[in-house]
């Protein structure tokens, strides 16, 4: 059994999720819907990252302590992806116990080996990033100096004694091991962007405080609480049992990281090299996505400009979304999101292809074969457009890219309707010809809501039922469900409402 782990970034609960956590979280969960369908035994994790100064001055704000304010927050991330559909296994928050355990003995280990040791630190810090810069990495914004360059906000000075996490050790180590494991990150021009960090020497970093309390205590001296970042990281052990349960860690370890571009730095080259220095075996996979941005800006938190995922759904529907936020932006590149851009591709890939193939189908075979759903034929000139639709979505769902998977499954919808518009069944007598065409469609919307099933699940759902098929499409498994022929005459056909109606601006 092939068993496939795949996480989200763990989000900071210093205000409520936005379209940005969505869009990453949904790449997460139609990906690993889509591994389902292979019949590989899959885990998808995403959850709250509640530790930490940030998390500390949020909650100081709205008058809160600590535990409170995260309690508050962390169920609104796990309400909304609820709501979006998102089939994780499991939410994990930072301040469960099992977490903490997790990160009491992957510190101790990394100290154990010596790679942890007490320092005096002076630098300056970026709250919202809850990282680290050097001045060379700082930028000069409206006339104010040392601001973040992410968040465009000045940052802190702080001094104090903490541990050090010798990062300085480990360079040549990862770039043997990425040179060993060349497809580890995806997409290459980003992964390329984490090799040129490391390339560029890595600092020791710190990963202890003694001035903030919101934290985990290190196990060999509770007077420092763990840097964040080492906190939040060790997420990804924690959900599957390292530190409690060491077979579920076992079974399922290495993962599959998404993550934004915003936080290549922590993900692929400090927790790589924490797991060396623990002796645990560095992910399978970090798939890194570009930004979302609002006007030419990234959205965020920090920023304000944020749009709230749960909005858009009551505009343009849930499948509505999920499909704009997977089809539009290929994974890795910036998508500039406009409404007019989430209606343009609705109207077009929703409305107009797919709601309208289905419409057309049933009302077609309610008029010409008496509603009764009639069988494709052998040699359909459908039949390789299905099997080329099924290979090149296979290898971009493979290759963590959904906006090419949908890209290749739509192909088969566009082959779909243009068999029917050169054999305009519409206008001919009732007979074994229109059966043989009307078959063909209902074959391929078979083999599409298959396909489309990770994206858009309910739709997918939706068409299985109007072609009169039985079951859950998410039962099927790839890659015999997809094989030409697999339809079979006689169920009863429904048109029901239009799947996706047209929207006017
Ligand atoms: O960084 N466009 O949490 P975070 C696309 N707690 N993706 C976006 C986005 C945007 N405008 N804004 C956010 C943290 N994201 C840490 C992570 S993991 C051990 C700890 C997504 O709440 C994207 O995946 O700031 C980004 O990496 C993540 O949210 C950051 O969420
Ligand atoms: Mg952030």
């Amino acid at each position: 059994m092939t068993r496939t782990y795949v996480t989200t970034p763990i989000y900071y609960v210093n205000a409520e999720p936005h379209l940005g956590h969505a869009y990453t979280t949904i790449v997460g969960d139609a990906i690993t819907r889509w591994s389902r369908l292979l019949g590989n035994d899959t885990k998808y994790v995403t959850g709250t990252d509640e530790h930490g100064l940030k998390i500390q001055q949020a909650a100081d704000a709205a008058g809160l302590t600590p535990q409170q304010f995260t309690d508050e927050i962390a169920p609104k991330f796990a309400a909304a992806w609820e709501r979006l559909n998102i089939a994780n296994d499991d939410f994990i928050r930072t301040t469960e116990p099992r977490h903490k355990a997790a990160v009491a003995e992957l510190l101790q280990r990394c100290y154990d080996a010596g790679d942890i040791e007490l320092d005096t630190f002076a630098g300056k810090y970026c709250v919202a990033c809850e990282e680290y810069y050097s001045d060379d990495e700082l930028v000069i914004l409206d006339g104010v100096e040392d601001c973040c360059p992410v968040h465009a906000r000045p940052v802190q000075y702080f001094e104090e004694e903490n541990y050090f996490f010798r990062l300085s050790r480990f360079q040549d180590r990862l770039l043997d091991w990425y040179a060993k494991h060349p497809t580890a990150l995806r997409p290459e021009h980003r992964g390329n962007e984490a090799l040129g960090l490391i390339r560029g020497g890595l600092r020791d970093f710190s990963v202890s405080r003694t001035s903030l309390e919101w934290g985990i205590p290190l196990p060999w001296d509770p007077k420092h609480v763990t840097y964040v970042w080492f906190d939040a990281l060790t997420n990804y052990l924690a959900a599957v049992g390292f530190g409690s349960d060491d077979q579920d860690y076992r079974d399922w370890w290495p993962a599959t990281h998404l993550i934004g571009k915003d936080i290549v730095r922590q993900h692929c080259v400090y927790w790589p090299a924490m797991l060396m220095s623990a002796g645990v075996e560095p992910p399978k996979r970090w798939a890194i996505g570009g930004w979302l941005l609002v006007g030419g800006e990234k959205m965020s938190k920090t920023s304000g400009n944020v749009v709230n995922p749960l909005d858009l759904i009551d505009d343009i529907g849930l499948d509505g979304f999920r499909y704009y936020v997977l089809a539009e932006t290929p994974y890795g590149s910036d998508g500039d999101f406009t409404y007019e851009g989430l209606v343009g591709r609705y109207n077009s890939d929703l409305a107009n292809n797919l709601g309208n193939l289905a419409a057309r189908v049933a009302t077609v075979v309610a008029k010409k074969c008496g509603g009764v759903g009639t069988a494709p034929s052998p040699d359909s000139p459908l039949a390789a457009a299905a099997t080329t639709a099924y290979t090149d979505a296979a290898a971009s769902w493979d290759d963590l890219q959904p906006s090419r998977a949908l890209d290749a499954t739509w192909g088969l919808i566009r082959a779909t309707n243009a068999h029917l518009e050169q054999n305009e069944p519409w206008k001919a007598e009732p007979g074994p010809a229109v059966d043989a065409v009307m078959g063909d469609a209902l074959e391929a919307l078979r083999i599409v809501a298959i396909l489309c099933s990770p994206a858009i699940p309910d739709t997918a759902q939706a068409v299985w039922e109007r072609i009169g098929m039985s079951g859950q499409v998410a039962d099927q498994r790839l890659p015999d469900a997809a094989t030409w022929g697999g339809y079979e005459a006689g169920p009863t056909v429904t048109k029901g409402d239009p799947l996706f109606p047209r929207i006017t601006l």
